[in-house]
């Protein structure tokens, strides 16, 4: 065996191989990726960056000091040919002693100062103009509300999705259904517990429009790997734009008469999908508190994405899949849940996937995803 080993590790294979891993850690820091922190798009963001620049750059000055006076000893003071007696055995050298007592301490006082600073500017309380958000962290997807401020009528409740204008500070309140979560947006703001029985707040700002990728960032549980979301930063007018949107939905009449989509409203009404989403604005928080009893109960119920305008959105399952417009992805969805995301309560508890009686027909799962698909 040992030899097999040694035979495989050849010095040169051990260069590749150290080459690869280094190439590996290094690409890990490309601004490009989608949850990279070296690219921050606010100021929350760009403080935490700064900080790690800050950190790293002293820990390599460190370990460059180190690791050369180490090397330095090793090659200075190595046994030269010949020389076969005991070198002259020293214990204790007060300068140097004192000195690398010194040195930690004002290397973590150089460290500090900029670390606190900055701490509180993170965390902050949001000024009065702030957008405030609530968000709830689920087994395993997100929530997003819009409680009533500054215009009437701007109370939404949307799930995955977190839209919010540009440039301007918001405010965010953090809680969880069930287990603790981690709300990470890591070209933006985070990461913050998300926790059951306290609220927890940040703030943070946008300072560009775009799509970033956020994440929950605390093992939570099956799905906690895929228990993703989307920020979309866009213009006040857009977002007004996104709100007022999502009050017409809410006030839309049923589809009636012939066609696919009205079949597929009857198919959303009548197969239990209304015990746990909600496809007309938002739900009060007793109805949501009720779903949460019901489940701990042991009922067939558990709070569900908030679907009032589910065709605006870009990702389905918790930002695991694409909403594409041809809705491929949501029929394989509706089809079987389990087999799309592994660890998610429609698969487990809708009566259509529990009851091999009440399975949904393909011609039904189309109906409902093209009526799905309709809410925009
Ligand atoms: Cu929620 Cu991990």
């Amino acid at each position: 065996m040992v030899e097999v080993i040694s035979k495989l590790y050849t010095p040169k294979f051990v260069v590749i191989l150290l080459a690869i891993g280094v190439l590996a850690l290094l690409l890990g820091c490309t601004p490009s990726h989608p949850q990279s922190t070296f690219d921050p798009a606010g100021p929350v963001a760009e403080k935490q960056r700064d900080l790690f620049l800050i950190i790293f750059w002293v820990a390599v000055f460190v370990f460059v000091l180190v690791e050369g006076v180490l090397l330095f000893a090793l090659i200075r003071f190595r046994r030269k040919r010949g020389q076969d007696e005991i070198p002259v055995q020293t214990h204790g050298n007060m300068p140097l002693e004192i000195g690398w007592t010194i040195a930690p301490i004002i290397v973590l006082a150089v460290i500090a100062v900029p670390t606190i600073i900055y701490i509180f500017d993170i965390d902050r309380s949001p000024g009065p103009d702030a957008l405030t958000v609530n968000v709830i962290g689920h087994q395993w997807w997100w929530e997003f509300e819009y409680p009533e401020q500054d215009l009437v009528n701007k109370h939404v409740i949307t799930a995955n999705e977190m839209h919010i204008p540009v440039n301007r500070q918001i405010g965010v309140t953090l809680r969880s259904d069930d287990v603790t979560h981690s709300f990470w947006i890591p070209k933006l703001a985070g990461k913050l517990d998300v926790i059951a029985q306290n609220e927890n707040r940040m703030q943070f700002t946008a300072t560009r429009t775009g799509t970033f990728f956020g994440l929950c960032a605390e093992l939570c549980g099956e799905a906690h790997a895929n228990m993703k979301f989307r920020v979309i930063v866009e213009t006040q007018e857009e977002f007004d734009a996104w709100i007022s949107n999502y009050h017409e939905l809410a006030e839309r009449p049923p589809p009636t008469g012939d066609t696919e989509e009205a079949l597929g409203y009857t198919v959303f009404a009548s197969k239990g999908c209304l015990l746990c989403h909600t496809n007309s604005g938002p739900a009060s928080l007793e109805v949501r508190q009720s779903l949460m009893d019901a489940f701990y109960r042991g009922e067939l119920r558990y709070p569900a994405p908030n679907l009032t305008n589910f065709g605006t959105r870009t990702t389905l399952a918790s930002g695991f899949k694409d909403n594409d417009p041809d809705g491929n992805n949501l029929r394989a969805w509706l089809r079987d849940p389990n087999d799309v995301k592994r660890g998610n309560r429609m698969g487990e508890l809708a009566n259509v996937y529990v009851d091999p009686d009440s399975k949904l027909t393909e011609v039904e799962i189309s109906a409902l995803a093209v009526y799905l698909l309709s809410l925009k």
